[in-house]
């Protein structure tokens, strides 16, 4: 049983598979926290909470209650009442005063986990079921209940949370700060590992010494952002990827987030995540209610890679959804570094024609086929087909592809619009403004107000429209500026602060209904490249574009950031010509095929022009792809390399479930000079089985001696001097 309750000592025990987390009903009612770790068979921990020590009990000494109240570890601490360290939760009530303090109510213990009103969250399936605690808190005097909502995935060894508030009162009251996870850590020796970067440069690993005071990432820009992932681990200072203790934290939200960790005077961590509170408000009117996003917490005992596995599992299995969740996709191209906005029918078809002779099953016709757009000043907004492009329109072209045998993908950016567009000229006040003021552009476009209805109609009537006329079974949802002077005209002032968060539930309501209207389509989620992945775009879109960096070499960084938290699997990853049209680099195709194989895999280049002995490697390549598809889809992951502390090489493994064969891959960066080989351990793999290397099926070994003593991988050298350094291989280890 996941979750249970001790009434002697009113704590509640949540057990996981090797994880435990605890908390209680602890003096004056309050809900103290009192272990979050490895797995214990004790029923409580009380003795943790230093309840008999009279300094700290405002029952037994109400002259220190402030004292008590700024250093007991709370559950979900509240502002204004004495607890001076960050807090989850602040209101402001119809007297314009912030204080708050909930106390415990009641709880109920289920199976199950419920949905949350709106918004995206892991959820429960027959081969992980879930459990579910519900800790209902009040405040007496403003009558503002908070729901703490734990579900635990027992097997998964995962643990979620989220917040409900309802307002119970007769009077209006706001939230100012309402966050959905508060963790307690008994310790400041901790170091902090963030995923952050920029455009091209998305989820660089950062990892810092936690120090006295207030450390945290945040995005206010609308989206979860290129500059930092609305992910955490908070690890050991000698954490490796293999070792020590991990606790990883990851919001299930695309919009403004916080995570934010503060060590305090008495050398302790409180951890808190949640929408971010800069620039939020949220109005309960009596008897409205209220939803904090999902919160996955991880806690591993060995190290970053465990973590990351137990977050590959949920999320591939309890989070992503649809037709595509188990299936392989469709190997694409797409045509946006092949001839940008500069396409017709004609030269899509003589891509096409090409890819299909190679053994590529998709062509998805990216940005530029609507409206006038000939490049990205005009017609978001518009989308109809720009006949000038497409002439015959868009089901002749359509035909024509799927004539070859592939299928057709589209792209849209549903939640812009262009002031050089009808819609714009139509409906100027549908885009996010404050009356009055100049609206600031970013790549010459506007946000349109999602958290209008009809703004949201009106859009996916016009993509209805598209996708009803035409054989369409892929479709890229790009997003590609930040949100600015954030004004709605449909607003009351009072709700005006709402808006960032209005703003991500229309764009999931809309998600939502493409998704259930259109079940075939494969969903891929993009914003200016990797801004917007998250577990909140998972749960619509089996996929989430990584980078507009497609060089292979700058991509080992960015997915081996991105895979801390999410699957290799859902990572877009495509094939592209060089020199990369990012950074100017030249790699090896050979080597662009393994890093691209490694995420959903596909191409980006005009197949009609890249050079011949590169497109003679497209079969192969797209023949070692399938073969390796299904252990990136099902397999467990394991990092071997890492550039962000040694940049001369990169390896990976991906190892299947029941350990009877693994995928080793190794690039090679920046060559050490004369060092002929290295040895590398691998991973995962089962110390008691034999494995052959497949190209060498007589030669056998241990799974220890592959493990513990390694193999030499000798460094990559083809003689002409050009593919040493970023050239790759591929060993396909097999159980005998
Ligand atoms: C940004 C995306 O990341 C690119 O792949 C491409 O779709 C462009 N937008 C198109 O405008």
């Amino acid at each position: 049983m996941g979750i249970s309750y001790n009434e002697e000592s009113r704590s509640f025990k949540l057990t996981a598979k090797d994880t435990v987390y605890m908390l209680a009903v602890i003096n004056g009612e309050y809900l103290g926290h009192v272990y979050y770790g490895k797995k214990v068979p004790d029923e409580q921990l009380n003795y943790l909470m230093r309840l008999e020590e009279s300094p700290f009990t405002p029952e037994r000494n109400n002259r220190d209650r402030a004292v008590y109240l700024d250093t007991t570890p709370f559950e979900y601490p509240c502002f204004g009442i004495g607890d001076y360290r960050e807090s989850a939760l602040k209101v402001m009530d119809s007297e314009g005063m912030s204080a708050c303090d909930l106390r415990y109510v009641s709880h109920r213990i289920y199976e199950g986990k419920p949905a949350l009103e709106g918004l995206p969250a892991t959820f429960a399936t027959e081969k992980s079921p879930a459990e579910t605690l519900e800790i209902t808190m009040e405040d007496a005097h403003e009558r503002l209940t908070a729901v703490l909502v734990y579900t635990v995935f027992e097997e998964l060894d995962v643990i979620t949370r989220s917040v409900r508030f309802v307002n119970g009162n007769d009077k209006p009251i706001k939230l100012t700060r309402a966050l959905s996870a508060c963790v307690e850590f008994d310790t400041d020796k901790m170091d902090m590992i963030t995923l952050n970067g920029s455009w091209a440069r998305e989820r660089h690993m950062e990892r810092c010494r936690l120090h006295v005071g207030k450390q945290l990432i945040d995005s206010c820009r609308g989206e979860s952002s290129h500059q930092n992932n609305p992910f955490v681990a908070l690890c050991e200072h000698n954490a490796d990827e293999d070792r020590g203790e991990v606790y990883g934290f990851n919001f299930v939200y695309s919009g403004n987030f916080v995570a934010e960790a503060e060590v305090t005077q008495h050398a302790k961590t409180r951890f808190l995540m949640g929408i971010n509170p800069l620039d939020f408000e949220w109005l309960l009117e009596p008897g409205e209610s209220f939803t904090a996003p999902e919160v996955v917490m991880v806690y591993s005992d060995s190290g970053l890679g465990k973590m990351s596995r137990t977050f590959h599992d949920l999320y591939r299995e309890n989070l992503i959804r649809g037709e595509y969740k188990d299936r392989r996709r469709p190997i694409l191209i797409n045509n946006w570094e092949a001839t940008y906005f500069g396409f017709t029918s004609e030269k899509l078809l003589d891509i096409a024609k090409e890819a299909s002779k190679l053994g590529i099953e998709m062509l998805v016709m990216d940005d530029g086929w609507f409206g006038h757009r000939d490049s990205d000043n005009s017609s978001l907004g518009d989308w109809f087909v720009y006949e000038k492009k497409l002439e015959g329109g868009l089901s002749a072209l359509v035909e024509k592809v799927n004539a070859l045998g592939m299928k057709f993908g589209i792209w849209f950016e549903p939640e812009m619009v262009s002031p050089d567009s009808e819609l714009y000229k139509a409906h100027p006040d549908w885009a996010i403004q404050i009356k009055g003021r100049d609206l600031t552009l970013c790549r010459e476009q506007y946000v349109l107000d999602y958290s209008r209805k009809e703004v949201r109609d009106y859009v996916y009537d016009m993509m209805r429209k598209i996708l009803d006329n035409a054989n369409i079974e892929y479709i890229k949802w790009d997003m590609n500026r930040q949100l600015t002077e954030v004004g709605s005209n449909a607003l009351p002032k009072e709700r005006q602060r709402e808006l960032w968060h209005r703003y991500v539930l229309g764009v999931y309501d809309l998600m939502g209904r493409l998704t259930s209207d259109y079940p075939h389509i494969l969903l891929e989620n993009c914003s200016g490249g990797g801004a917007r992945f998250d577990a909140g775009m998972l749960y619509f879109s089996p996929q989430i574009w990584c980078s507009d960096d497609t060089d292979a070499i700058e991509r080992l960084k960015i997915q081996h950031g991105t895979s801390m938290c999410y699957p290799c699997s859902a990572m877009g990853a495509h094939v592209s010509d060089c020199p990369n049209h990012t950074v100017g680099r030249n790699t090896p195709f050979k080597t662009r095929g393994h890093v691209a194989m490694v995420g959903t895999f596909g191409y980006e280049l005009d197949v009609t022009h890249i050079p011949q002995e590169d497109r003679d490697a497209i079969p192969g390549q797209i023949e070692e792809f399938k073969k390796y598809n299904p252990l990136v889809r099902t397999g467990d992951h394991y990092r071997i390399g890492n550039m962000f502390e040694d940049n001369t090489f990169d390896a990976w493994m991906f190892v299947a479930k029941d350990k009877s064969e693994a995928m080793f891959e190794f690039v090679q960066v920046m060559g050490r000079p004369n060092q002929r080989s290295r040895r590398i351990r691998l991973k995962g793999l089962d110390p008691d089985a034999y494995y052959y290397e497949e190209s060498r099926p007589e030669e056998t070994f241990s799974g220890a001696a592959l493990m513990n003593a390694g193999i030499n991988v000798a460094w990559i050298w083809n003689g002409d001097g050009i593919y040493g350094d970023f050239s790759s291989k591929i060993l396909h280890f097999v159980r005998k």
